[in-house]
């Protein structure tokens, strides 16, 4: 496995590579969700290309850049495990410049849910990933379908700005107990781990009682909600696939998303119907 920092020097590696490239772009701390990722890339593509950077842009001011999970030299043992041929490792002065082109997300789905919480994440989420996606020029990028606004808004970035790109959506890979596997569940105690099962446990029964038959968006998040106490909800919401709001699920077209503090630590999670 090869390990490159610089953009340029990158470019120029894939530049006369034979067969297709597939690229997963993390954030590092890897888990078994990128693991997911990654064997995906290995299965579908001739070459595969993953990136470890903590994009600075996506992080609100107060919220957790300085004690983000870095694991660099585990990571990079994991990467070369699972086969992978070349990890971009760059550093923020390699992929930013002083006086920045911005892109911005769109006003209405970049905004609301996580982009509501986090105002201007999205915006930092897609200008590092067009320029990742610039940078590897891969045939195929993959995501988790755990981030599924993030997700929708890369798929619409694509569209948007005609790239010749296709993007993957992966399943989301769950530890045993159910909960979903993300970077931040470090920062959980086992108690606080414990409190945020309700989670997934609130998710499984929506689409239960979807599965008994109830439609109605409004029955389903106020159960959904009752399970979830005493956790702080930030939203229990249930869109179609293009994230517009809905009143009646529609299955085959229906996303239900929860997002939820545990502690302090934020946790997303979703079920797509
Ligand atoms: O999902 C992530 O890890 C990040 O948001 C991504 C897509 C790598 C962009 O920084």
């Amino acid at each position: 496995m090869k390990i490159i920092s610089n953009p340029f020097e990158l470019k120029e590696q894939l530049k006369g590579q034979k067969g297709s490239v597939g690229f997963v772009p993390t954030m590092g701390a890897l888990h078994e969700g990128h693991l997911e990722l990654i064997k995906n890339a290995k299965r579908e593509n001739d070459f595969v290309v993953v990136s470890i950077f903590v994009n600075p842009t996506q992080f609100l001011e107060g919220e957790d850049l300085d004690k983000y999970p870095r694991r660099d030299e585990a990571d990079k043992i994991i990467c070369e495990l699972a086969g992978v041929d070349i990890l971009f490792f760059p550093s923020a002065q390699d992929i930013y410049a002083n006086d920045e082109v911005k892109l911005e997300a769109p006003n209405v789905r970049g905004y609301i849910l996580e982009g509501f919480t986090r105002p201007g994440h999205f915006s930092g989420v897609l200008t590092v990933v067009l320029k990742l996606l610039n940078i590897v020029s891969p045939a195929k990028a993959y995501f988790g379908k755990k981030d599924a606004q993030q997700l929708h808004l890369i798929t619409l970035m694509v569209k948007q700005l005609f790239m010749s790109v296709e993007i993957v959506a992966v399943d989301t890979v769950r530890d045993k107990d159910g909960l979903a596997q993300s970077s931040r569940n470090v920062y959980l105690t086992p108690s606080q781990r414990e409190a945020a099962l309700k989670i997934p446990t609130a998710l499984y029964s929506g689409a239960k009682l979807v599965s008994q038959g109830v439609v109605s968006v409004d029955e389903i998040r106020s159960k959904m909600l009752h399970l979830l106490s005493p956790l702080k909800v930030g939203y229990v919401a249930i869109v179609n696939r293009d994230f517009e709001p809905i009143k009646q699920i529609e299955i085959g077209n229906t996303i239900i998303l929860i997002e939820a503090l545990s502690g302090e630590t934020r946790l997303l999670d979703n079920i797509w119907l």
